[in-house]
């Protein structure tokens, strides 16, 4: 998505350790007219696919999450993330280990918003090592609810969580996708780019 891409390039910093900071935008600050660009063009993307919920995970990935609702007009059901293992039989609960962030975290929701009949996209800020899409994907599984794939804003490529899912058989939809970042000149290439 040519939009998103300028953006990054305008607005995001590449900082040390193959970080991408987009906190003026994406994740701490939000652009919701941004975000509403982003809705018309997963709608686009999954206009073949019967779409009637969207999953996503706590913190940052709720705020894209809402206002890409608003393209599909379906409800958002977010994952909490929990320190300590949720054993109530009422969660679906799966085992997150954060590379990035060096931890491991429970996320949990609750059985009574996710089930057989649910067609779920899943919808989250950054796919890195793709950790955190993983324990979604669990979650749908073990709910019996339909995996119709996912749409991620910014995908590190170079780290190959989208490429090991989508070699799984899960469609990803990535609005950008970086290459290679280099955080002392500050360039960032894209897939797909020259
Ligand atoms: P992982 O397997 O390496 O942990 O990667 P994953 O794709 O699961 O992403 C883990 C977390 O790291 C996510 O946040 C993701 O948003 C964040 N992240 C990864 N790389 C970058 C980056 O280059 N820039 C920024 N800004 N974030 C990145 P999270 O743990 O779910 O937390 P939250 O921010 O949503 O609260």
């Amino acid at each position: 998505m040519q939009l998103l891409k300028d953006r990054i390039r305008k607005d995001g910093k590449v900082g040390a350790g193959n970080v991408l900071k987009v906190d003026s935008f994406l994740n701490h600050q939000m652009d919701i007219q941004l975000f509403d660009q982003f809705g018309k063009e997963f709608k686009k993307r999954f206009a073949d696919k019967e779409i009637n919920k969207i999953l996503t995970i706590e913190a940052s990935g709720i705020g894209i999450a809402c206002v890409v609702a608003q393209s599909f007009n379906v409800p958002v059901l977010f994952a909490k993330k929990t320190k300590t293992k949720n054993i109530a039989g009422e969660v679906y609960t799966s085992r997150v280990e954060s590379f990035t962030h060096g931890r491991i975290y429970d996320i949990i929701v609750a059985k009574e918003f996710l089930g057989k009949g649910d067609k779920v996209l899943l919808i989250d800020d950054f796919l890195a090592n793709g950790a955190a899409l993983e324990g979604l994907i669990d979650l749908v599984k073990d709910s019996g609810a339909e995996l119709v794939g996912a749409g991620i804003i910014i995908e590190k490529g170079f780290q190959g969580g989208g490429d090991r899912l989508r070699e799984a058989g899960i469609r990803v939809e990535s609005l950008a996708i970086v290459d290679s970042m280099d955080d002392e000149k500050g360039t960032i290439v894209f897939r797909g780019d020259e």
